[in-house]
């Protein structure tokens, strides 16, 4: 059948959607699929309406794309998409929700608050100990993040975080290596260690930079098992499904802690998904492939 892939949209990563989607769409396309881009939920709705498409692969990064909204959508549609459902995509996008299920499936995710409008944010960090990491919960890609090492930068990063949609996170910023970690179709992929050139792995290390470094797979055999044991049941907890990246820090004394989980991964090249599937010989165009394969 005739297959969109639903790219771009209106959030703060629009332009990494538009570089995953013409990846995808390139790799499908490869494969023999008869497979069109669409930018954005209301012309989706439009091409559906008019029975152009019969299938959504979705790459649309953020906002409503993996929130839940796109998800409910398709459904009462009755059109298979790729991904979770309305439930796995609303928690996974919200990263205070996800540690709270986290929390209760016994799973290590770093000490946070809630940061409500009036709070005290100065007494929250004290309570937490610097440095922390000031987040928006609903944002991807680093957008609205900064960490805070002395009380002074506080103020700052609260008020940048507050630009974004949604509630407000301060998490204990943990000390040691960044890691990911692909699934696909509930089974975990290579974890990869990121090495970002600069001190941290943010939107310019992630998209622009060319010398940020990826070892994958990253850990030795014991911690490998032991990491992908761990993206696969923080993966089941939220009830998610076909595919995601599990983000986590691994601290000095070798524990991980959870950051969140990510249910339309970012495909672009500098992305971290295709060189999870790489490493189990699962090339680009095999992994686009295999991700329609979980449309339901
Ligand atoms: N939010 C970006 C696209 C990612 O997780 O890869
Ligand atoms: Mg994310």
């Amino acid at each position: 059948g005739r297959v969109a892939v639903l790219m771009g949209g209106a959030t703060s990563e629009r332009e990494v959607s538009l570089d995953s989607g013409r990846n995808v769409l390139a790799a499908l396309r490869a494969r023999g699929v008869d497979a069109n881009g669409v930018d954005g939920i209301p012309n989706l709705v439009r091409e559906l309406q008019d029975g152009h498409f019969d299938r959504v692969f979705n790459i649309l990064h953020g906002g409503d794309g993996e929130s839940g909204v796109l998800q409910g959508l398709l459904e009462s549609l009755r059109v298979p998409y790729t991904g979770s459902g309305v439930l796995g995509s609303a928690l996974a996008l919200d990263k205070i929700r996800a540690k709270q299920v986290w929390i209760a499936d016994g799973l290590p995710t770093p000490r946070w608050v809630r940061l409500a409008k009036g709070d005290d944010v100065h007494a929250a960090a004290r309570e937490l100990g610097l440095p922390v990491i000031v987040k928006p919960s609903l944002e991807g890609s680093s957008v609205g993040v900064s960490r805070v090492f002395s009380d002074a930068d506080l103020d700052a990063a609260v008020e940048l975080a507050a630009r974004y949609p949604g509630e407000l996170l301060m998490e204990q910023l943990v000390e040691g290596g960044e890691y990911t970690i692909g699934v696909l179709d509930g089974r975990a992929l290579a974890s990869i260690h990121i090495v970002p050139a600069g001190e941290y792995y943010d939107y310019h290390a992630k998209y622009k930079a060319d010398d940020t470094q990826y070892i994958c797979p990253g850990l030795d055999e014991a911690a490998e098992a032991q990491a992908r044991d761990q993206a696969e049941r923080a993966f089941a907890a939220l009830g998610l499904r076909g595919w995601a990246r599990v983000d986590f820090m691994r601290d000095r004394d070798g524990r991980n802690w959870l950051l969140e989980a990510n249910t339309a991964p970012g495909m672009t090249s500098h992305s971290l998904m295709p060189k999870s599937a790489a490493v189990f010989g699962v090339s680009f165009e095999d992994l686009c492939w295999r991700i329609l394969e979980t449309a339901a």
